[in-house]
């Protein structure tokens, strides 16, 4: 089965930067109407413009996910503008690093809110819609939902706790004809402006990774193109994406071993 995705009406949340902006150029190449959202303005408008500027059909809501009320407004926003929505891509989310001992409480409490209440909050608000339009709701993992990643507790325990709401949902919406998906996404290329909390809560920018192959944006988009026009379930992008999803399976031990000696050599460096 491969849906036809022209005229459909997709909201991606997070989408003024990165893998969200990249979801939504993507989409927009197959016909897609684009809903961008972002809490930053200025970032926001630049993007409707860059979508804009290549032809797409594109609005934008500012909204932050982290809030029901403006999840309510990006909706009924959404379906003033068009009328109706088919596709909702949970992707807003935050990074943060710092070790449990070093990591201030409210760090954890802001990674949470966002990455957990900023996709159930959006989900929430479009359910009515998506079930009239029998349409999706693709959510962004990351391998952190599979392995716990040391100085990543709260994002690695927040894309964890993604999988369980969208096990959830899956089963509660099974026999309406809404399509849930979750792409467990490995090492992406970072948009030059991505940030993260740091432990003592301070907003920084991320440094660009250069000891893992990075996936690029278009890439990523793509499987999300593709998980939606084929309705598919999970999908697990990159090769070190695969490896951890395999190793925490099946050899979770010799894993956690190669982790613990690996996080020493860097703690040590
Ligand atoms: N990059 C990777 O390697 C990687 C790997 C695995 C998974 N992921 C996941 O992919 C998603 C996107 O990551 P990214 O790397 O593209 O991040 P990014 O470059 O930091 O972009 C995040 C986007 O989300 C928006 N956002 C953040 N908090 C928001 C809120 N409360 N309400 C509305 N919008 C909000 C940001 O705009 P404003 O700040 O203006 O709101 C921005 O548009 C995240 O869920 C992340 O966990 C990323």
């Amino acid at each position: 089965m491969n849906i036809n995705l022209k005229n459909k009406v997709a909201i991606i949340t997070g989408s003024s930067q990165g893998i969200g902006k990249a979801i939504a150029i993507a989409l927009a190449q197959k016909g897609v109407k684009i809903v961008l959202n972002g809490r930053n303005p200025e970032k926001l408008n630049q993007a409707k413009l860059d979508l804009f500027e290549q032809g797409f059909e594109v609005y934008a809501v500012q909204a932050d996910v982290g809030k029901y009320q403006e999840c309510e407004q990006l909706v009924s926003e959404t379906i003033e503008k068009y009328g109706q929505l088919d596709i909702l891509i949970n992707n807003a989310g935050i990074a943060m690093e710092g070790s449990i001992a070093e990591t201030s409480p409210e760090v954890f409490e802001n990674v949470f809110h966002t990455n957990i209440m900023g996709v159930l909050f959006p989900t929430k608000a479009a359910l009515p819609h998506l079930k009239k339009s029998k349409g999706s709701v693709v959510f962004t993992g990351s391998i952190a939902g599979y392995m716990g990643l040391p100085n990543y507790s709260a994002y690695s325990a927040s894309k964890m706790s993604l999988t369980g709401l969208v096990q959830s949902l899956k089963i509660e919406l099974a026999g309406t004809g809404v399509h849930v998906g979750i792409n467990y996404v490995g090492f992406a290329e970072n948009d030059l402006d991505k940030t993260y909390y740091d432990a003592q809560g301070n907003i920084k920018p991320m440094p660009v990774r250069t000891q893992f192959k990075r996936m690029p944006l278009s890439e990523v988009a793509n499987y999300f193109v593709k998980g939606i026009e084929q309705r598919t379930y999970k999908q697990t992008l990159s090769a070190i994406g695969k490896f951890t999803r395999i190793m925490q399976q099946y050899f979770p031990a010799i894993f956690e071993w190669a982790m613990i000696k690996k996080h020493k050599k860097t703690m040590s460096n």
